[in-house]
């Protein structure tokens, strides 16, 4: 078998290091499995897999909103860059890059299947004024129990809490999951982990150019309304999202570019 290969809309990558898969609709990541590893990438089993419709899980790629639209009740959550198809711009080695044209943006993403996951995602403003806007790589990762594992790294940073109407709260200590759970922290470091002790791994999560972190799980009850996720499958499962969202928005100048990276690895615990 080739290293790259693409069929039913979705590239296939199988290397000595890693394994992957990415869709060319929303440029979605959905596999991503190191060698001797399990899955780290959560991929839910009743996602629906449709022209315009979001897939359950992988990495989602959100933009140029995070969450509803600001005005446009209409206009689809997280934006529209993952439910339209990319433009599969080439490949190197387990790295491929594709682009889209989100005018008045253009969007440049690689995304390169190794030891390690790395994303990284430019945004370049092609009109003549500053424009805003909002992007979020919105990585779902695989995880033994979601009631057992801790993200690391985010005490003492504020995170506006979305089930308790966006309140401005502080974090103590790691963030441990025990109900809804919807919060997106600002300023954030660069590097988090999530710790695994079912599992026995760490993931880490490097991160370049990108100061907000959003953390989300449905938890039970909202889980089992939402049909491409369902009643079983949210507790494995956590979202561990690397951003420019809310206060850390990014404005560019006319013709400016900015770029943010993720890098995520996996060692044992
Ligand atoms: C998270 C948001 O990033 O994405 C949540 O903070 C949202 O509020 C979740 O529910 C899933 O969004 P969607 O549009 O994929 O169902």
């Amino acid at each position: 078998m080739a290293e790259i290969e693409f069929a039913d809309g979705k590239f296939t990558v199988d290397r000595p290091e890693a394994r992957g898969e990415v869709y060319l609709q929303g440029a979605h990541v959905t596999r991503w499995v190191p060698a001797a590893q399990r899955p780290v990438i959560f991929l839910s089993p009743n996602s629906a897999f449709a022209p315009g419709r979001a897939i359950r899980g992988g990495i989602p790629v959100v933009f140029p909103w995070f969450g509803p639209h600001p005005s446009d009740p209409q206009a689809p959550q997280h934006g529209y860059a993952r439910t339209r198809p990319w433009l599969f711009a080439g490949a190197a080695g387990g790295a491929l890059q594709f682009e889209l044209a989100a005018e008045p943006f253009r969007l440049r993403y690689e995304v390169a299947f190794g030891a390690t996951l790395a994303l990284t995602l430019t945004v370049e403003n092609r009109s003549s004024q500053e424009a805003g806007c909002e992007a979020a790589l919105h990585s779902y990762f695989a995880v033994s129990d979601v009631a057992a594992v801790a993200v690391e790294g985010l005490a003492g940073c504020t995170y506006l809490d979305k089930p308790d109407g966006m309140r401005r709260k502080l974090q103590a200590g790691d963030v441990t999951f025990a109900g809804e759970t919807d919060r997106v922290y600002l300023d954030t470091p660069p590097q988090l982990a999530i710790r695994d002790p079912g599992w026995r791994r760490r993931i880490a999560i490097d991160k370049t150019g990108a100061a907000a972190t959003i953390v989300w799980n449905p938890w039970r009850d909202k889980a089992a309304a939402m049909a491409d996720l369902g009643a079983e499958a949210w507790r494995g499962m956590v979202c561990v999202e690397t951003g420019n969202v809310a206060d850390n928005a990014v404005r560019l100048a006319a013709g400016a570019s900015h770029t943010m990276t993720t890098a995520i690895a996996v060692a044992a615990l």
